[in-house]
């Protein structure tokens, strides 16, 4: 899927002709679906429903829901979006940039208060489709910080799905592993399987094989004894919210990973943009950590597999505390311990 500039071509965020389409991730990998946005009621709901799912993807969608509930009211005397601002910020609680991408669209309209409604849907939807490419920038910049961490001969675990689906493209933590196997480091990534949603198995498995990237697929509980064999160096993982002091907000069971990779000397590294960042928590115990429904682990696909009525806990991230992570990469430069102060130093003011 890299094309001969070497950038990937999965497009799970467009926006064409004033209509967001986003590519169905529930669906992957059997059916490549792509689905029409006009309004943001309905792009909140895709976004609760993980039709698009992964941090920076959130935060992209969103902006384009306000965007598109703009031009909505392009014949109004004057924009109403607060409504919007409101749905589309309860759409989902842990990832910080979709609160950041939203900010950005208000602000911007502060900024411009002054021009005409359809001034300002044009602006919106410029300032939507800057987010985006931002972030892709961002991804690859990331993708050369991270990769020249990376030793040749490496094999790399992998969680969730922190790729060209889950950003505007090229991916955090895949950005690394794509950078490093450019590179020519990479001998195989592990992709843990994540349950419930299974991203890592249906979505990063499928995004690395169509780049030739060789992948195995692990189940969460192979963790242990593949580190224990010593066939990992690196876990690479992305990032939905990072508090001041580095501890990461990521995928439930990420933190399983980060104790196991301590235990086995092998070294973690969180790959996230600056507005995966939120300096505003001192810790990331003070991260709301998102709970949904119990029947995502007790059916599947529908499929009841677990007994009627029995319950289950399904929180969709866990809590990573800094002092288990070896290095952040964001945009800016890698991160390392003493993590609050060098965050302090490269982000803060
Ligand atoms: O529930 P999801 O699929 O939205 O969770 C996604 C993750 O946890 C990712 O690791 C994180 O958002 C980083 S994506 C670049």
């Amino acid at each position: 899927m890299l094309n001969h500039n070497g950038r990937d071509n999965v497009h799970a965020i467009q926006f064409k002709s004033s209509s967001l389409i986003l590519l169905d991730q529930r669906q992957l990998p059997a059916q490549e679906n792509y689905l029409h946005f006009h309004d943001a009621a309905s792009v909140a709901r895709a976004i609760t429903d993980m039709v698009v799912r992964g941090a920076p993807a959130i935060g992209i969608a969103a902006a384009f829901g306000i965007a598109l509930q703009a031009r909505q009211q392009i014949k109004q005397p004057t924009l109403n979006l607060q409504a919007a601002f409101k749905i589309l910020a309860a759409s989902r609680p842990t990832a910080v940039n979709l609160f950041w991408a939203l900010d950005k669209m208000q602000s911007a309209l502060q900024a411009h208060a002054h021009l005409g409604v359809p001034e300002q849907v044009s602006l919106l939807e410029e300032t939507a489709q800057g987010i985006l490419e931002d972030d892709i920038a961002a991804n690859h910049k990331m993708g050369e910080l991270g990769a020249s961490l990376i030793e040749h001969h490496s094999q790399i675990y992998t969680h969730c799905n922190a790729g060209a689906l889950a950003t505007g493209g090229y991916g955090t933590a895949l950005g690394v592993i794509r950078s490093a196997h450019r590179q020519q480091k990479i001998t195989m990534v592990y992709a843990g399987e994540t349950r419930p949603w299974l991203q890592g198995s249906r979505l990063t498995a499928w995004e690395l094989m169509a780049d030739n990237i060789p992948v195995t697929i692990s189940c969460e509980g192979a963790a242990g004894q593949l580190l224990r064999q010593g066939k990992v160096k690196w876990i690479i993982v992305g990032a939905d919210r990072i508090s001041a002091n580095g501890d990461v907000a990521n995928k439930i069971g990420t933190y399983n990973l980060a104790v196991l990779a301590k235990h086995h000397n092998v070294k973690l590294m969180v790959v996230a943009p600056t507005s995966t960042f939120d300096l505003s928590l001192q810790q990331g115990t003070d991260i709301p950590i998102e709970e949904r429904a119990s029947q995502e682990v007790t059916q599947l696909q529908g499929v009841q597999i677990a007994p009627h009525n029995c319950r289950a806990i399904n929180p969709s991230f866990d809590l990573t505390p800094s002092e288990l992570i070896d290095a952040i990469i964001c945009e800016r430069g890698i991160l390392q311990k003493p993590f609050a102060k060098n965050i302090a130093a490269l982000l803060g003011g």
